[in-house]
């Protein structure tokens, strides 16, 4: 066999133990490290994004849903459960087919990403829609684990999906040769950054590496319960994957935060739609609005003469090609014109050049 061999394979090692037989994998992980020069410049660091919208599904959540639903195999499990703002749907509805199990995924109505939405349908999961946020979705899916007893629970308060997501972290150091100064990511239910903290954890304590990054989140304002201190009732934000008003792995994030002497910040919807575009635009690098959320934090510590210093890391979480919807809300495609050479000519000479 050739080419990626997934996360559970390469890090044999580093993660719980899952027999061979039941291991289910897409060839997750060793997603690129771009270097970003143009926004370097505007930071003054050396910034690299970490493009986890490479993966299967096109997010991280690939790199956890690989360790969970091999587990809920080894375990005899019939079923999975999740709830989701979207991602986790589509990468546990994707491995679920993969392994051959049933899978549920309970979603707030109308509020997730046509990409995702789409993933889920084609892969044959059963969608359930509700009345209500991820919050309360997170609730009734832990309730049905404990009180059914027939559906494993796939969301990341499940160890196994921290185990998975840690591999990021081994990644950037192996690709950089050492640990980032500093990682920049969105937060949102926090699974994610208390699964890289603890990656970068393990790495120093194996003695690969005698560092760790300052670990630096950011919720979007509407949703920045870990910024207020208190849980939102009703979050909003146009990156509806992290519109979560009282994330679960809290104390995670809090703790990554502390020990990293790291920090916590929010940015609003437009400075995350303003750190999308000049990703796409200015990089190359097309990420759904959440994923943008750290660039977004970075620009406005950068503006404020709080960047960080030396190398950095930003994870951008998401492909934006999950949410067609937020770009088209912003630029429509032109009305055609005829198929002669004189109209093309014309046309192309109304284009501004940058
Ligand atoms: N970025 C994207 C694209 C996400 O989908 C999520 C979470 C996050 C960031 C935040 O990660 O929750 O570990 O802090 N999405 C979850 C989901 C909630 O259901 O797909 P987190």
């Amino acid at each position: 066999p050739t080419g990626r061999q997934g996360v559970i394979k390469r890090y044999r090692d580093k993660l719980p133990e899952i027999p061979g037989w039941a291991i289910s994998t897409l060839g997750e992980g060793d997603t690129p490290l771009i270097e970003a020069p143009r926004i370097s410049a505007r930071i003054g660091a050396r910034l690299y994004l970490k493009f986890e919208g490479m993966n299967p599904t096109a997010s991280f959540k690939d790199r956890g849903m690989t360790v969970a639903l091999s587990r809920a195999v080894a375990d005899g499990n019939t079923a999975v459960i999740c709830a989701s703002t979207g991602n986790t749907a589509a990468a546990a509805s994707a491995y679920a087919a993969r392994a051959g199990l049933t899978c549920f995924v309970v979603v707030p109505a109308g509020k997730i990403a046509l990409g995702k939405a789409v993933q889920v349908l084609a892969h044959g999961a059963k969608i359930v829609q509700i009345d209500g946020n991820f919050d309360a979705a997170l609730k009734l899916c832990q309730r049905a684990e404990r009180d059914l007893g027939t559906v494993a629970l796939v969301n990341s308060v499940n160890p196994d999906r921290i185990e998975g997501q840690k591999t990021a972290a081994f990644e950037v150091a192996e690709t950089l040769g050492r640990p980032p100064d500093a990682l920049a990511l969105p937060v949102g239910n926090a699974g994610n950054i208390t699964a890289y903290w603890k990656g970068f954890k393990e790495w120093r304590e194996a003695g690969h590496a005698d560092s760790a990054p300052r670990m630096l989140g950011f919720q979007a304002e509407g949703a920045s319960p870990l910024v207020a201190g208190h849980d939102f009732e009703n979050p909003e934000t146009v990156a509806s994957a992290i519109r979560i008003g009282a994330p679960a792995s809290k104390k995670g994030a809090l703790g990554a935060v502390s020990e990293s002497g790291g920090l916590i910040e929010s940015v609003t919807d437009e400075e995350i739609l303003e750190a999308q575009g000049l990703l796409a635009s200015s990089e190359g690098v097309f990420c759904e609005p959440a994923s943008a959320a750290g660039v977004a934090g970075l620009l406005k510590l950068a503006k404020e003469g709080r960047a960080p210093e030396g190398v950095v890391v930003a994870v951008l979480t998401g492909h934006g090609l999950k949410d067609p919807d937020v770009i088209l809300n912003r630029t429509r495609l032109p009305e055609p014109i005829p198929a002669t050479f004189d109209a093309l000519v014309e046309t192309m000479q109304r284009v501004e050049p940058e």
